[in-house]
């Protein structure tokens, strides 16, 4: 595994767990320390008791009684020397694909500085394996000139679908496998290795699919594309339902039981954030301009404009139930993760919404249970509490923007007892208004009257 941030641990942990022999290399001694102690550098439910489990195996801890999923009790380790992957069958490159800095394109040195260092310890008839989000065609690209180096060497692409805060279950149990190889005499050869690696969810009914490179790209990129349109669809109808006095998450429920429609996604609210979304539909749309096919995802700017408005129209509504001035108040933030179950605060949109706040003149305190170092080292200027009672407490205004389950679940009497203003907006459509109105409290919400 070539990239050991949250894809690659991630993959690492899982691919030892179905029975395989990991290495896992990274460029960051910290983080590849970190991951030897079964202690991610980020928080993901279930994977430090996988990193754990799987490494005491290494150490022969009930290496008998802990087979692998496939029967053969796999191993891992970790370092920081790239010339451990020597030896492997199936090289996976599993490292970040950032935005570019002042544009809406990928950055994609980490990815091409991976292939070329990895070409350099390949064996003839070794398979590298991308699975970083890249831009279409880059995988042609990178073929080309790998047959320059290394002749015998496959290149597939394997896209990765799994979501930050269930992202051991997505491993182990993907819905769908692609797998992009040109079609040539070798295509059958180069999927069977990869239907080794991926033997037991495949037994267990995951589909695959197998596609040309172009394909497989697309599939990662309009997936996203797919997931950031429906979040925008049903925040623009929120949009209608202010306007016109009606009910978005009644909307929601009504059209998502038409099951070509759906109920998953259609959650309104303050949009979606994160390191993948957000950056992906503006790099699908950078490259749609190189490829001369902008106009087909021209949509996709409105997309990104109606998840943006979500989270001024936020500060606006937090402003006016404020009477109309954030000065002297104190706003008690809950959430600075982009989503629950997750650290991660990457273009978060509850610590877009604080900053807004606080730089509008309001007294605003984040609480969060997971993303606090995180968030404070992204807005230094923002002032973070740990314990969810200090931070309630007095508090004129509370605005839930991150759904943690800490946070759906608090008590309208309780609550109201710390606060100094019983005034609540529900950033997610979490909670039962009349639950909170009954309790004297001023209930406000995105795309509910
Ligand atoms: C997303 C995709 O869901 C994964 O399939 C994909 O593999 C991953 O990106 C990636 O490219 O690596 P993730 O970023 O972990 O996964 O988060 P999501 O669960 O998709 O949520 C994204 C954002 O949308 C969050 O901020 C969430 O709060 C928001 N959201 C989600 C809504 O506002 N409404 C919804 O109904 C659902």
């Amino acid at each position: 595994m070539i990239g050991c941030g949250y894809l690659g641990a991630v993959h690492a942990a899982c691919m030892a767990a179905l029975g395989h022999d990991v290495v896992g290399v990274d460029v960051d001694a910290g983080k590849i320390a970190a991951l030897q102690s079964a202690a991610a550098p980020f928080y993901e439910p279930g994977l430090n008791e996988l990193l754990a489990d799987i490494q005491a195996r290494g150490s022969g801890e009930g290496a008998g009684d802990r087979a692998g999923e496939g029967g053969h009790a796999g191993s891992l380790r970790f370092t920081t020397d790239l010339a451990q992957i020597a030896g492997a069958r199936a090289h996976f490159v599993c490292v970040g694909t950032p935005q570019r800095r002042g544009e809406n394109a990928a950055d994609l040195r980490f990815v091409d500085a991976a292939f070329a260092s990895a070409a350099e310890h390949l064996a003839p008839g070794d398979l590298i394996i991308g699975k970083s989000t890249v831009p279409v065609g880059t995988a042609r690209r990178l073929a080309e000139q790998l047959h320059r180096t290394n002749p015998d060497a496959r290149l597939v692409w394997n896209p990765e679908f799994l979501r930050e805060g269930h992202a051991v279950t997505d491993t182990l149990h993907p819905d769908r496998l692609v797998y992009g190889i040109p079609d040539d005499e070798q295509r059958d050869a180069t999927a069977a290795v990869l239907d080794d690696v991926y033997a037991t969810p495949l037994a267990g009914g995951s589909a695959r699919l197998i596609t040309d490179y172009p394909t497989a790209e697309l599939v990662k990129t309009a997936a996203n594309s797919f997931l950031a349109t429906k979040i925008s669809f049903i925040n623009a109808m929120a949009e209608l339902c202010e306007a016109s006095g009606a009910d978005v998450t009644e909307l929601a429920d009504a059209i998502g039981l038409d099951d070509r429609i759906g109920r998953k996604f259609l959650n309104a609210g303050l949009g979606f954030g994160g390191g993948c979304l957000p950056k992906d539909i503006r790099a699908f749309m950078a490259r749609a301009g190189e490829l001369g096919a902008d106009q087909a995802l021209t949509f996709l700017r409105e997309v990104d404009s109606i998840n943006m408005r979500r989270r001024i129209r936020m500060v606006e509504l937090a402003r006016e139930v404020c009477d109309g001035s954030f000065l002297n108040k104190k706003i008690a933030v809950l959430g600075a993760a982009f989503k629950p179950e997750s650290d991660d605060v990457r273009d978060s949109p509850a610590l877009n919404v604080a900053a807004q706040i606080q730089l509008q003149g309001g007294n605003v305190v984040v609480t969060d249970p997971k993303a606090l170092a995180n968030a404070e080292h992204r807005f230094p200027d923002l002032q973070f509490e740990e314990d969810l009672t200090a931070a309630l407490t007095g508090a004129d205004a509370v605005l839930l923007l991150t759904e943690w389950p800490q946070f759906t679940g608090l008590d309208p009497e309780a609550t109201g007892a710390l606060v100094r203003t019983r005034r609540i907006l529900d950033g997610r459509n979490v909670l039962t208004p009349a639950t909170w109105r009954a309790a004297g409290w001023t209930y406000r919400a995105l795309g509910r009257p």
